[in-house]
């Protein structure tokens, strides 16, 4: 009987901007992300006699066009297999849209994962990582569980991720705030493109991201809520003036992005624990405490009465279910 996968979405907060190697997706820099509870994509595959691949989301058969970013990620993988069985692919996303998460990251990494299980590769999870990323580079940290660091390799082979801590004791909650359910008019690949060619302090990107991770790191061994949001906002506003230096610059920022900005920084002004981290898109994550998330909330609620508040917890590694 085929198994079905389950993977968890993640947040970077050290964040992925940039290819070295568009074909492998090998990123200039590591990046550090925590994955997290509540929203995952289910997938489960089957061998199929036919010459082609079937792949339905959420029960329903996806068109040629719809589909063919997957059929086309099943063709590398037979490469690197070396199989020649088409699948026939059933996803199920709990990752909404209206929740602020792209479901990239938890898609390929359940379909990596359930590619290994039907086809017997025995992969180990380090090797499902890097065959996660060859769908979507994020995807290569949604295999583990907790606080996770995406090694960015040379090769194929050394392109992975690794755990560094599953279980952490860390007392994090991720606030996810929707301001837009639209889709992104740029996408990721195609604002770090713009970002790694045009803005002059592209250079400047890799020298921070390593200092930034060995900072992370220390702040993560010792629990230390506030220094681990200090350096994602950080690293995440970092991140966006790539962006906004690129030659056409560009943001992906909407009013109520800088809104919120100012909002988290008034809240710890009056000693509330909250810092922003934003992916390629409109919506904030805020990084709150237990203590803390509900006071966020509620004065988020009380600023922006029409956005809406999604929260999150430390999530699992993948599971077969
Ligand atoms: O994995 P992609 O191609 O969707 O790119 C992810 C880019 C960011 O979400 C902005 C950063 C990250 O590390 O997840």
């Amino acid at each position: 009987m085929t198994k079905t996968a389950r993977a968890y979405t993640n947040i970077a907060l050290i964040k992925y901007w940039g290819k070295k190697n568009k074909k492998l997706k090998l990123p200039y820099t590591n990046s550090l992300s925590l994955t997290l509870d509540k929203f995952y994509t289910d997938t489960k595959s089957s061998v199929i006699d036919n010459d082609e691949d079937i792949v339905s989301l959420n029960g329903e058969i996806l068109d040629f066009k719809k589909s063919l970013r997957i059929k086309r990620y099943l063709d590398v993988v037979r490469k690197m297999y070396d199989f020649d069985e088409h699948l026939k692919i059933e996803s199920v996303n709990h990752v909404p849209l209206s929740a602020g998460f792209a479901s990239s990251a938890s898609g390929f990494a359940a379909l990596a994962a359930s590619i290994n299980s039907t086809m017997k590769l025995n992969l180990t999870n380090r090797q499902i990582s890097t065959l996660a990323r060859n769908g979507s580079g994020s995807a290569s940290r949604s295999i583990y569980g907790g606080f996770v660091e995406w090694h960015a390799g040379n090769d194929n082979d050394s392109s992975y991720s690794e755990p560094i801590d599953e279980n952490p004791k860390t007392d994090i909650v991720l606030l996810s705030v929707v301001i837009s359910e639209a889709e992104k008019t740029i996408s990721s690949t195609n604002g770090m493109e713009l970002s790694v060619n045009t803005s002059p302090f592209y250079t400047n990107w890799s020298t921070l991201v390593a200092s930034e991770i060995i900072e992370i790191k220390q702040a993560i061994a010792q629990n230390d809520l506030q220094k681990i949001g200090e350096i994602s906002e950080h690293n995440a506003l970092s991140m966006h003036a790539l962006t906004l230096s690129a030659n056409p610059p560009f943001t992906y920022f909407a009013p109520e992005t800088i809104k919120i900005i100012q909002i988290v920084k008034a809240l710890r002004q009056k000693g509330i624990l909250a810092y922003v981290t934003i992916d390629a898109g409109p919506n904030v994550k805020i990084i709150c405490s237990n203590e803390s998330v509900n006071k966020v909330k509620n004065y988020i609620n009380e600023q922006l009465p029409k956005v809406s508040t999604f929260e999150a917890h430390i999530g699992k590694g993948i599971q077969y279910i």
